[in-house]
């Protein structure tokens, strides 16, 4: 496989509202970014994503776009935004901007200019359709109600595949595609190292538009079953890379969630679309199509065959990127280790077994101190518009308030939104003001102050991890080695091998809160991780405690 620049390193996402206000007006902005810079490197992070901070209303906390070519005043000014390029070389960092081109915001120029001329050239920019023919189609909104919403002050009705104040963008008009490329060259200019581009297997429709048999009740059916119908999104893809990415030697990575069955040689492979993927096969186990009332828990063998089926389809193809967690997610943590076992050494066993799966590791925000999902005590203190459905959603379904709200919190997107927790100080030192989200109140408990420089704390355990994927003695195995599930059989085992070309490692991890026993081929020659300090060996069979996890060298192959 050919080797890039980027194969080595460890990527960390920033959401900016949360990550650490500089001004104390309670957001997060790009001047605070600035100062915690350190602490990134501290860390061992070099990639930086950064959640959107384009001007925007934030009605999807900035991911509806109203001016690609400014920063939101809440997050600073373009002066910060340049400031934060220059730091980040400075420290041989790499910073990613979100690409959020399905949709823009109702307030962009283009929609206004729509709106007061649908039949004009802005008008083509969007999915329009006059209301005089009905609803063009049964598809659901990602965030509920169908995606068909009236063009104020028209006769037509506009598609927004999320919220309605995110009309859909018209890929298929080629003046569109062209203003994108050219905001994308505009960025890369500027110096960043690439994008994470959103909702990016949306921008190919089926077309024409058609119904598809509803899933519920509404009588509407869920987008995906409209993407399934939708072939030649390659043609797009390959478009821009080749006007933008590629002439920049750009690092992309992709949120994609319906690939369909052999597409991932072209979207990632060499000289794919992007330069990766991210896994999210994990993250939809357990998922309902009634709704997240519906959703059952994940159990660790859920947890292991998501991970291993996904590293089998990917193979030595390409790289996908792994994550337990980000800021549509619970926290990882809270979501895949048991209710109620959630501690220390499960969670650095969690986070070693990802980390060290073939691809690129991201980490999101707080994870790396172990930050957990937020106790909501009502559905006031929810923020998020998606979790807001979702709870209206249970309540439709007949279960009670009370009931909606403990079936819905635990996989609110506010779970990961909270303000990152900093220090024991008020707020979490996240801010001098109020925050606009508020904190969880564990963070007298969890905080980044009270871990760094502690032995055995979860944030010096993930930098032993970086430090040793980093290590160039391992890249053979570490980075570029196949990954070979171990006893996959064997129950609330995982374990698997990291077979370089002559290195074999062994990752392993007990995930459950009893010990169990695990018998090795050969014998090992060197224990590199181990989240406790004792390990229980006899010949050739080694006693897990309960959730240990270890990484042995088992010397040449
Ligand atoms: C992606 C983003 C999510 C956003 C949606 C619409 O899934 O990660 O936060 O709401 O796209 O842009
Ligand atoms: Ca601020």
């Amino acid at each position: 496989m050919k080797k890039e620049w980027w194969h080595n390193k460890v990527a960390y996402q920033i959401y900016p509202k949360s990550f650490y206000d500089s001004n104390g007006d309670g957001i997060g902005d790009i001047p605070g970014i600035i100062q915690r810079l350190d602490y990134l490197q501290y860390l061992g992070a070099d990639i930086i994503w950064i959640s959107p901070i384009y001007r925007s209303p934030l009605a999807d906390q900035g991911y509806d776009i109203s001016d690609y070519y400014q920063i939101d005043p809440r997050f600073g000014t373009m002066e910060d935004m340049d400031r934060l390029l220059a730091e980040a070389k400075k420290r041989r960092m790499y910073i990613l901007m979100d690409l959020v081109v399905n949709h823009c915001s109702d307030e962009h120029e283009w929609f206004q200019k729509a709106m007061a001329d649908p039949e004009g050239e802005y008008g083509g920019f969007f999915y329009l359709a006059d209301k005089a023919d009905g609803r063009p189609c049964n598809w659901r909104s990602y965030f509920g109600g169908s995606v068909w919403e009236p063009l104020p002050g028209t006769d037509k009705q506009y598609l927004h595949m999320f919220h309605k104040k995110q009309p859909d963008l018209n890929w298929e008009n080629p003046k569109l595609r062209q203003e994108i490329y050219k905001n994308i060259n505009w960025w890369l200019e500027k110096g960043i190292a690439g994008f994470r581009l959103d909702a990016i297997i949306n921008i190919k429709k089926a077309l024409p538009m058609a119904d598809y048999p509803a899933d519920r009740p509404d009588g509407l059916v869920n987008p995906g079953e409209m993407l399934k119908h939708a072939d030649g999104i390659g043609d797009f893809l390959k478009e821009m890379r080749d006007e933008t990415f590629k002439r920049h030697h750009a690092f992309t990575v992709g949120e994609v969630f319906n690939d369909k069955p052999g597409e991932i040689q072209a979207f990632i492979g060499e000289d794919g679309y992007f330069s990766s993927m991210f896994d999210f096969n994990e993250t939809v186990i357990g998922g309902s199509p009634k709704g997240w009332y519906d959703s059952r828990p994940v159990t660790a063998e859920d947890y292991k065959n998501g991970c291993f089926d996904a590293q089998e389809k990917i193979g030595q193809t390409g790289f996908y990127s792994n994550i337990i967690e980000n800021h549509d997610e619970p926290r990882g943590v809270s979501h895949y280790l048991p209710k109620g076992q959630v501690c220390d050494a499960a969670k650095k066993m969690l986070a070693g077994l990802y980390f060290m799966l073939r691809g690129l590791p991201f980490i999101y925000q707080g994870q790396e101190i172990g930050m957990e999902n937020v106790d909501f005590q009502s559905i006031g203190q929810i923020d998020d518009i998606s979790t807001l459905e979702e709870y209206q959603v249970a309540l439709e379904a007949g279960l009670t308030e009370k009931e909606a709200l403990e079936a819905i919190k635990g996989y609110s997107r506010d779970n990961a939104r909270t303000p990152m927790q900093w220090s024991g100080r008020p707020h979490a030192g996240f801010t001098d003001g109020t925050p606009w989200l508020k904190e969880n109140p564990n963070y007298g408990a969890i905080n980044v102050k009270e871990q760094a420089g502690r032995k055995g704390s979860v944030l010096e355990f993930y930098r032993s991890l970086i430090a040793l994927r980093k290590d160039p003695r391992y890249e053979d195995s570490l980075i570029y080695g196949a990954c070979i599930p171990y006893l996959r059989g064997q129950k609330n085992l995982m374990a698997y091998f990291r077979m370089g070309e002559t290195q074999k490692l062994l990752i392993m991890g007990n995930f459950q809160e009893h010990p169990q026993n695990v018998e090795l081929l050969g014998n090992y020659k060197k224990v590199l991780i181990n989240n406790m300090d004792f390990l229980e060996a006899k010949g050739k069979e080694i006693r897990l405690a309960g959730w240990q996890y270890l990484i042995l060298d088992m010397g040449e192959h």
